[in-house]
């Protein structure tokens, strides 16, 4: 997932002109930066996700907690003269994918903070708030006590699914780490049924390359929780091997249906007029504005 500031619209319009070959769809990314938007998609390729209400603050919406300890969550939109609850436990996730600080509220009160981790801490409680947040929008989302008490974490490259567990932020917020001092993390073989959720996610967001958080709940309930965008896996040997395989193999097959890559015979200031003819076409109109080709090495970089 890329984050400001770097420059997305100059690299799409870069793309757009010049055509590369792309393995994760870029232009995807901009719906990839809200995680309501983020949650729709899911849901639109039929991939689970928990119950959940929305809290858009921007558009007006009032939020009250009702019954004891404030259990209950409603939330009114007025605009649409509509009312949306939830009950705790409930997670309460800034709409920005890139804000860590996601809250865990149990049913009674305490609420257990989680943020990015900090030498073996990865989460606080406190066990006698009881309300929410009161200013950002969020997404409120059922919370599901994990199996195991872990998170798996899904890499995907193409149809290739590796997948490890980590012990959840929430259970006791602190790090398990091995004698190297990196986070323990232990190989998933995932079911039939996850690897279908996994290529349902991988569809969702037209991405070849993708992280992904899998909820393992009670009994049979699976559900898809974070998507986190281009990541790949550190110190798996195996998965390594893998995945280097799939991409050089896809990278070759994109070749071979014929990509329009920059010809690395020509120089750079020597494209430049080249480029601005095509940038002067009309379906270019948007790309010339954003795109200028005497910055086209550092696009490319
Ligand atoms: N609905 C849920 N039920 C139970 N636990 C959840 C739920 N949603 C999130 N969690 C827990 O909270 C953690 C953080 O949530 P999430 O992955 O959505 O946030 P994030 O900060 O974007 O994570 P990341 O660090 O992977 O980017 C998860 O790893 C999981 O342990
Ligand atoms: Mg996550």
């Amino acid at each position: 997932m890329y984050s400001p500031p770097f420059p997305l619209d100059k690299v799409l319009a870069y793309c757009d002109l010049r055509r590369p070959v792309l393995v994760n769809n870029l232009h995807m990314q901009p719906h990839m930066m809200d995680r309501r938007q983020i949650r729709n998609l899911l849901d639109q390729a039929g991939v689970p996700t928990p119950d959940a209400v929305f809290v858009d603050r921007d558009d007006g919406d009032v939020v009250e907690q009702r019954g004891e300890n404030g259990d209950t969550l409603v939330v009114k939109n007025i605009k649409r003269k509509k009312e949306f609850a939830i009950s705790k436990p409930f997670v309460e996730k800034p709409v920005n994918p890139e804000d860590h600080n996601v809250y865990i509220y149990y049913k009674g009160g305490g609420v257990r903070q989680l943020f990015r981790k900090t030498k073996n801490e990865s989460s606080r409680l406190d066990p006698s708030e009881k309300k929410v947040r009161t200013t950002g929008s969020y997404v409120y989302e059922e919370f599901y006590q994990p199996a195991e008490c872990a998170d798996v974490k899904v890499y995907a490259v193409g149809d290739f699914f590796y997948a490890q567990s980590r012990k959840a932020p929430h259970i006791d917020g602190v790090v398990d780490r091995d004698p190297t001092g990196r986070e323990v993390r232990v190989p998933v073989v995932l079911s039939g049924r996850e690897l279908e959720i996994c290529r349902k996610a991988t569809t969702a967001f037209d991405q070849f390359v993708l992280g992904f958080d899998l909820l393992r709940g009670p009994g049979d309930k699976r559900f898809v929780i974070d998507v986190n965008g281009w990541s790949l896996v550190k110190n798996s040997d195996e998965y390594a091997s893998r995945c280097g395989k799939v991409l050089a193999e896809h990278i070759v097959a994109l070749l071979e249906k014929g990509a329009d890559l920059p010809d690395p015979n020509i120089p750079t200031h020597n494209r430049s007029s080249r480029l601005q003819s095509a940038a002067q076409q009309p379906s270019s109109k948007q790309t010339s504005e954003l795109f200028d080709p005497s910055q086209e090495s550092t696009c490319v970089a």
